[in-house]
């Protein structure tokens, strides 16, 4: 049964590129799906002078590229859409959206509730939450924040943005958004390990060899060479997606249901990570940058739009996680993403070791999670698919069988709506996850890298295969 939600959206950057490539069709999905119907309204906001009308237009043309819906439907929902010019440095500007908040409010009926959306850069992030606060732009209903990322660049950044913006909202009103979090894969990893009691008691170093995290992708960096310039695959993909997926896989109790059960057990994995010292680096973690392929037919990274011509910023890393817990101990995590690789792959494989035998399991047994399915499949037992497989190791849980598949964002404002925390990121989570990074960040930033280094289609530079080879281990996807 599905339950109307009723909330007022305030969404910072509103006519930009993340709010309608992803939001807009999320709040699409939810409206033809009954999550959202008649007491809902969208404000969008952002500096160009925009009518309601022109901003209603823009919605339907980009909805248009996704759905084959009749066009009145699509109008339908645009109506709940409007539009507020905005400088987020002028506090009148707030007082405008609050008494549109208000008026819109009482005309759809919507509860009090207000969801406030930053898809804007995130050095604006705290202004804008302070402003949010200081001009009594809260409601009587719910106040949710919700925060894109990245959350920071560093510990000390990210120390000071969550500075900012818990001054104006308590940690139990902000949601912070890693939407791979919201991927069915990540969500299902949790039941998955509650259910199958022999899968589960295997997973800890008595009986894991490693465990492999890749996240590949096939494009290059597009049009976002300013944002990636100031990021690199380190700050975009390990410190954030590649951390929570470790999280889901490695955290205790998987059994447990409570966001702050969840987030406790994650928070202490993280706290167990084994920082790297600087010569640990240049052993455990490798980095490259890539170059045209092949025929010399696509732009290295450093002829794309907005990149300098000598940037060091990497697109490849791949890595050795340890940690410093009585379950992992001695359990490699390598992990693994990149621009410019040969296919699109987001996966965990866990390699079980010789002794998984006494558990009845065969040894060696390789276990491959699909964040995104192949060819329909989503779990596979020594590469093939574990229906097909002849052990009893693990089954989907009957609710995952069905193909309700939602997108991640779809299924992360639906938990927003719902006050439902567990797939956020909390602080204390992140405070971590910096720290480890940031000493890797500091080693490499005081280095100079010999870049490019690997060819566009290509896994990376030799030196992400020589790092398990070293430990008499090879990537399984290769
Ligand atoms: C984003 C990164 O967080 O995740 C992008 O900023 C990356 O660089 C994207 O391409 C990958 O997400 P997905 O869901 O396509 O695997």
């Amino acid at each position: 049964m599905v339950k109307e939600r009723s909330a007022i959206f305030i969404i910072f950057g509103g006519s930009g590129d993340l709010a309608h490539r992803k939001l807009y069709p999320s709040l699409f999905r939810l409206y033809k799906s009954g999550f959202l119907k008649d007491h809902f309204a969208v404000i969008g906001t952002a500096r160009r002078p925009w009518s309601d009308d022109y901003f209603r237009e823009t919605i339907v043309t980009s909805l248009k590229e996704s759905f084959n819906d009749d066009e009145k439907i699509m109008e339908e929902f645009a109506q709940h859409f409007f539009y507020q010019s905005h400088d987020v440095n002028d506090s009148e500007h707030y007082i405008a959206l609050k008494n549109l908040a208000a008026k819109l409010d009482d005309q759809f009926d919507a509860g009090h509730n207000r969801v406030y959306y930053m898809a804007i850069a995130p050095r604006f992030f705290g202004t804008v939450a302070e402003h949010i606060n200081s001009e009594g732009l809260k409601a009587d209903g719910y106040n949710r924040l919700v925060i894109e990322k990245p959350f920071g660049r560093d510990l000390d950044s990210a120390c000071e943005l969550n500075g900012n913006i818990s001054k104006a909202f308590p940690e139990d009103d902000i949601y912070r958004i890693d939407h791979y979090l919201g991927k069915e894969m990540i969500q299902a990893i949790p039941k998955i390990r509650a259910n199958n009691d022999k899968f589960e008691e295997a997973l800890n170093n008595k009986y894991v060899s490693n465990v492999q995290v890749t996240l590949a992708e096939s494009l290059g960096v597009e049009d976002r060479g300013g944002y990636y310039e100031t990021a690199g695959v380190l700050r975009d993909m390990v410190q954030n997606h590649i951390m929570q997926i470790i999280g889901a896989v490695a955290s205790n109790e998987p059994d447990a249901t409570e966001a702050k059960v969840i987030h406790k057990n994650r928070t202490e994995l993280f706290n167990s990570l084994k920082v790297l010292e600087p010569e640990e680096v240049d052993k455990d973690f490798v980095r490259g940058q890539y170059d045209t392929d092949d025929m010399g037919e696509q732009k290295a990274y450093r002829q794309e739009d907005n990149v300098a011509a000598d940037s060091e910023i990497e697109t490849f890393t791949a890595g050795k996680i340890s940690f410093d817990s009585d379950r992992w101990d001695g359990v490699p995590f390598y992990v693994r993403s990149g621009k410019r690789m040969p296919d699109k792959s987001s996966r965990i494989d866990i390699v079980f070791n010789e002794k998984v035998e006494e558990l009845g399991i065969r040894p060696n047994t390789v276990v491959t999670l699909l964040i995104e399915k192949v060819d329909g499949q989503s779990i596979l037992i020594n590469g093939i698919d574990y229906k097909d497989s002849k052990q009893d190791l693990i089954k989907l849980p009957a609710e995952e069988k069905t193909d309700s598949a939602r997108e991640a964002y779809e299924s992360l404002i639906i938990d927003i709506l719902a006050g439902n925390r567990i797939h956020f990121t909390l602080w204390d989570e992140l405070r971590s996850t910096w720290k480890y990074i940031d000493a890797i960040r500091q080693r490499w930033d005081s280095q100079t890298p010999d870049f490019p280094n690997y060819v566009s289609g290509s896994m990376g530079p030799d030196s992400a295969e020589m790092l398990l080879e070293r430990d008499g281990n090879s990537w399984i996807w290769d």
